[in-house]
């Protein structure tokens, strides 16, 4: 099992970005949580950052027969991106969303959540941890939904 899990923008300021909302752990926190719970469960990941709303298409373009499922935190372009959304629908790769905060309990602008339309789940709220439970939805998601080979 392949997954890839990418960040959107602000992420990589973890730690330093709103500790009251974000926590204290950075970046290099979440990715060591995400490798070890991948590591633990004998799947293969790959994390992506970037601040940039194009190379978060291009990264999902790319992820087309490479991936079995994406974990995804398009952070603030989630309350705003049709071409996350579409790049997502147009992969069909079973997507998990994660954000660390508990963004239906915050401003209304982050109510919406485009990208969420195409993913199977949500996990909001619980800090990074959020990551290893996205981690645990998708391999149970993809088991039970495994594709037929002939
Ligand atoms: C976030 C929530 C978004 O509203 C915000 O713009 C982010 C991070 C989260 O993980 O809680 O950058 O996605």
């Amino acid at each position: 099992m392949k997954l890839f899990v990418i960040n959107g923008p602000n992420l990589n300021m973890l730690g330093i970005r709103q500790p009251e909302i974000y926590g204290c752990e950075d970046y290099a926190a979440l990715e060591k949580l995400v490798r070890d719970t991948c590591a633990s469960m004998g799947i293969a990941v790959t994390l992506f950052q970037s601040n940039h709303e194009g190379a978060i298409v291009d990264a999902i373009q790319d992820a087309y027969d490479v991936y079995d499922g994406i974990i995804i935190n398009p952070a603030a372009y989630t309350h705003t991106s049709i071409a996350i959304l579409d790049a997502l629908k147009a992969v069909n790769i079973p997507a998990v969303e994660v954000h660390i905060s508990d963004v239906m309990k915050r401003e209304d602008f982050r109510k919406v959540s485009y990208a969420g339309m195409a993913c199977v789940k949500t996990i909001a709220g619980q800090g990074i941890d959020g990551y290893r439970q996205a981690i645990l939805h998708l391999e149970e998601y993809l088991n039970k939904n495994k594709k037929c080979t002939q």
